[in-house]
């Protein structure tokens, strides 16, 4: 598999995302016995500029992980970027110290910038309301764990933030290239699912009725983006849409599974995360398996 950089969904063939797969499958077996050196001496940068705690962290256990070694920048404010510094510059110094960077932005498209001027491979860690590609492939490692993506018939409903929420943008164009997969789309109106990330034949849907509910082998909920709403009035006014209690959970088929990309506020009630279609904990997990296999084939290790 070729990569130069992890910037988009968009960038994956099926015949990659099997890879990915596979290679990440090998990793979780890796991380059993404790880790490899494989990545000795390789130093990630990790540079966000936005809060996180699962995508830096699982980054930088990842690089660990593989006997390699950690820089960070986590607080724009203790940045040169706060003195004037454009992210082309930043980019050019930390590819200089470091062999890969893993970076999240507050605006769509910075990631890719930072690819043009990087010397070093850039993964993309969420680049505002755009995407979050490596998300997608801890996302799809996850449902792969749990279906036959693929194989059978597979219905995944997105439920809540579908403007804001870039977790859904990616995997929706990650999910696209599997056989079988039926996509729907449930949220207020204000912020449904942006059309470019959209299909003829995907179901569009205000309210999550019984029969999705009922009916769905993946339901994959979101955070209602605040720190992206410019209008607090509308924010208010969805942010409560759709709340997952055990009642509403326990209409799902047995077989089939929550997914949420986390960090949640109140739109999975903790009274949830013991039930068996719960699976958003094991989800934030697979991140560093996915994320030891892209640094590996970033870096040929
Ligand atoms: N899923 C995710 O991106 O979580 P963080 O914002 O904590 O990194």
């Amino acid at each position: 598999m070729e990569m130069q950089h992890v910037l988009s969904a968009d960038q994956f063939s099926r015949s990659d995302l099997n890879h990915i797969l596979s290679r990440s499958a090998e990793m979780e077996e890796i991380l059993k016995k404790g880790g490899s050196k494989i990545c000795d001496g390789r130093i990630l940068g990790a540079l966000f500029y936005e809060p996180s705690t699962r995508t830096r962290l699982s980054f930088e256990t990842a690089m660990m992980r593989l006997g390699g070694n950690v820089v960070s920048e986590t607080d724009v404010n203790f940045s040169s970027i706060t003195k004037g510094e454009v992210i082309e510059d930043t980019i050019r110094m930390v590819g200089g110290y470091t062999d890969i960077i893993a970076i999240r932005t507050k605006t769509k498209g910075q990631a890719n910038i930072a690819a043009q001027y990087s010397p070093v491979p850039v993964m993309n860690g969420g680049d505002g309301a755009g995407e979050h590609p490596t998300q997608s492939l801890l996302d799809l490692y996850t449902i792969a764990k749990h279906h036959r993506i693929g194989d059978e018939p597979l219905k995944v409903a997105f439920v809540g933030d579908l403007k804001y929420g870039r977790t859904v943008h990616s995997l929706a164009k990650v999910l696209r290239h599997f056989d079988g997969v039926e996509l729907s789309f449930v949220a207020p109106e204000v912020i449904q699912m942006p059309t470019e990330y959209t299909q003829a034949g995907d179901n569009v849907s205000y309210d999550l009725s019984s029969e999705i509910l009922q009916n769905s082998d993946v339901i994959y909920d979101t955070r209602m983006q605040q720190e992206r709403f410019e209008d607090m009035e509308k924010f208010r006014e969805v942010r409560d849409s759709f709340i997952f209690t055990p009642e509403i959970v326990g209409q799902m088929k047995s077989s089939a599974i929550l997914m949420h990309p986390l960090p949640r506020v109140n739109e999975i009630k903790q009274s949830v995360d013991a039930m068996p279609q719960a699976k958003y904990f094991e989800q934030a997990q697979n991140g560093v398996p996915v994320r030891m296999a892209l640094i590996a084939e970033l870096l040929k290790a």
